[in-house]
C-alpha cells in the first residue's frame, strides 16, 4: 500500500472527501510535492504559519532547545526558562483592559480548545457563576465545552453538553440584553473565523463590554485565529481600543508547535491556586520546545513584519479577488480575508483549478461559498503577483 492508501486506512478520518494531499517540505510562503512543485499555501495551516514555514530563527530556536530539554514536568511546578520568556513577552504586547486593567498572567495550554475550556473554568470560578454566552456560527474548539459554545449542526449529536450556553448574533444591539446579572463571560472573536470572516463593529463590542462590567461578567477574546498580527494589529483587540478581561490564543502562537494560552489579570486567574488546589493542570500545556518556537515567532513578528505592511497587502489581495467576476463580496481585514463566491459548487471548482495551479486555499467551517485567503504575513510582493496571476487567469 503507498502513503495515500496507508493514510486512508489507518488514520481516522472525519469527512468522506479528505483533500488527502501531500507535501514533503515547506518553506516561507510555500508548500513542496514529492516533484517538487511549489504551492502558495493561502491557509498557512488555518492561520498557524503567521511568520511562514521553517522560519530560519525558529528553526535554530526550537533545534537549541532540543539539545538542552524537552519536557520536565507538568505545567506550573517547575522554573521553564522558554515558559517565562513567552509569557513576559506576551504580556508586553497587550493593552490594558476595558476595566482598565492590567493583564499581567499567562496560563499555557496544549491547544486553542484547551484555553477555551481554561477561560470558561476561570470564568465560572471567579464570578461563582455558570452562564457563559457566546455567538452563534462560532466556533471554539471540538472539545465538549468548547463545542458547547459552538453552531447546532456540529453539536447536536454530542448531547448532553454544558447547559446553560447562551447565543446572541454578532452586532445584533438587542444582544446585549442577553447579557444579565447570571451570565459569568460572554467569549466572542473580535472576527468572526469560521463563519467565514465577519467583522465585529467598534460599538458593538464597546456596548458588550460595557454590560459586562455592568453584570459582574467577563468578557473572554477568542484571538486564536485573529492575534499575533492577522488583522495588521497584534492583537485584534487593539482596534477597539481595549483589551477583554480573559485573552485566548493559539495557532500561531506556538509558530508551527502545540501551543496555547489564555491570559488574564493576576486578580483573576489566582483562583486556580485553591479551593481546589491545581485548579487546572495539563502535562505538556507549555512545552518548552513549543514556547521557544512561539517566543521565538513572537519576536520576528515584533522585529521583522511591519503590521502596516501586513494591511497593505491585505488590500492588494483583496482588489485582486474583487476584480474576480465570480467573486460577490470580499470580507477581512489584514490578511485575514474571505472571498464570498454564489455557492459552494462554484466555489470548489475554483478550490480546484487554483489547486491545480499551485494555491492552497480551501472554505470555512461554518460557510461553505467562501474561500479563506490566510496567507503567511511575510508572504512578498512577487508572490502576490504570481498569486493575482492565477487567480484573474482561471475561469471555473
Ligand atoms: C477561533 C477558534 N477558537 C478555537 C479553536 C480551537 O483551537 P484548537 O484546534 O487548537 O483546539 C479554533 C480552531 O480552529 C478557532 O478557530
Amino acid at each position: 500500500m503507498n502513503l495515500r492508501q496507508l493514510f486512508l486506512n489507518n488514520l481516522a478520518q472525519t469527512s468522506q472527501f479528505p483533500l488527502a494531499l501531500e507535501f514533503t517540505s515547506a518553506e516561507g510562503s510555500f508548500l513542496f510535492d514529492r516533484d517538487g512543485k511549489k504551492y502558495l499555501d493561502l491557509i498557512s495551516g488555518i492561520s498557524v504559519s503567521n511568520v511562514g514555514h521553517r522560519h530560519p530563527r525558529v528553526v535554530k530556536a526550537i533545534k537549541d532547545q532540543v539539545d538542552q530539554y524537552m519536557h520536565q514536568l507538568v505545567y506550573g511546578e517547575f522554573v521553564q526558562a522558554p515558559q517565562v520568556q513567552l509569557a513576559t513577552a506576551l504580556l508586553h504586547t497587550l493593552i490594558p483592559t476595558h476595566r482598565g486593567q492590567v493583564i499581567n498572567n499567562v496560563y499555557l495550554t496544549n491547544s486553542g480548545a484547551e484555553a477555551v475550556e481554561g477561560a470558561m473554568k476561570l470564568a465560572k470560578r471567579y464570578t461563582g457563576k455558570s452562564e457563559i454566552i457566546a455567538c452563534r456560527n462560532s466556533y471554539h474548539g471540538s472539545t465538549q465545552g468548547a463545542l458547547s459554545l459552538g453552531e447546532e449542526h456540529f453539536r447536536r449529536n454530542f448531547r448532553p453538553l454544558l447547559p446553560g450556553i447562551g447565543k446572541i448574533d454578532r452586532n445584533d444591539p438587542g444582544a446585549i440584553d442577553k447579557i444579565t446579572d447570571r451570565t459569568a463571560a460572554v467569549i466572542i472573536e473580535p472576527i468572526g473565523a469560521e463563519s467565514g470572516v465577519r467583522i465585529t463593529d467598534p460599538a458593538f463590542m464597546t456596548a458588550l463590554a460595557e454590560k459586562c462590567r455592568q453584570t459582574g461578567t467577563l468578557l473572554i477574546f477568542d484571538e486564536i485565529q485573529t492575534g499575533l498580527g492577522r488583522t495588521g494589529y497584534t492583537w485584534a483587540a487593539e482596534k477597539f481600543g481595549f483589551a477583554p478581561d480573559i485573552l485566548l490564543s493559539a495557532k500561531a502562537l506556538g509558530g508551527g508547535l502545540p501551543l496555547g494560552a489564555f491570559m488574564a489579570p493576576v486578580e483573576i486567574m489566582s483562583v486556580f491556586r485553591e479551593n481546589p488546589i491545581l485548579g487546572h493542570i495539563t502535562t505538556y500545556g507549555g512545552n518548552p520546545v513549543s514556547c521557544v518556537s512561539g517566543l521565538t515567532s513572537l519576536e520576528v513578528l515584533l522585529e521583522e513584519i511591519n503590521l502596516a505592511d501586513v494591511t497593505r497587502k491585505g488590500e492588494r489581495i483583496r482588489q485582486i479577488f474583487e476584480k474576480h467576476p465570480d467573486v460577490r463580496e470580499v470580507r477581512g481585514e489584514g490578511l485575514m480575508l474571505a472571498a464570498e463566491f454564489a455557492d459552494f459548487g462554484v466555489l470548489k471548482s475554483y478550490i480546484d483549478r487554483y489547486i491545480s495551479r499551485g494555491v492552497i486555499t480551501d472554505w470555512f467551517l461554518y460557510c461553505d461559498n467562501s474561500m479563506r485567503i490566510t496567507p503567511p504575513l511575510n508572504i512578498r510582493d512577487e508572490e502576490i503577483d504570481e498569486l493575482e496571476e492565477v487567480i484573474l487567469s482561471v475561469r471555473a
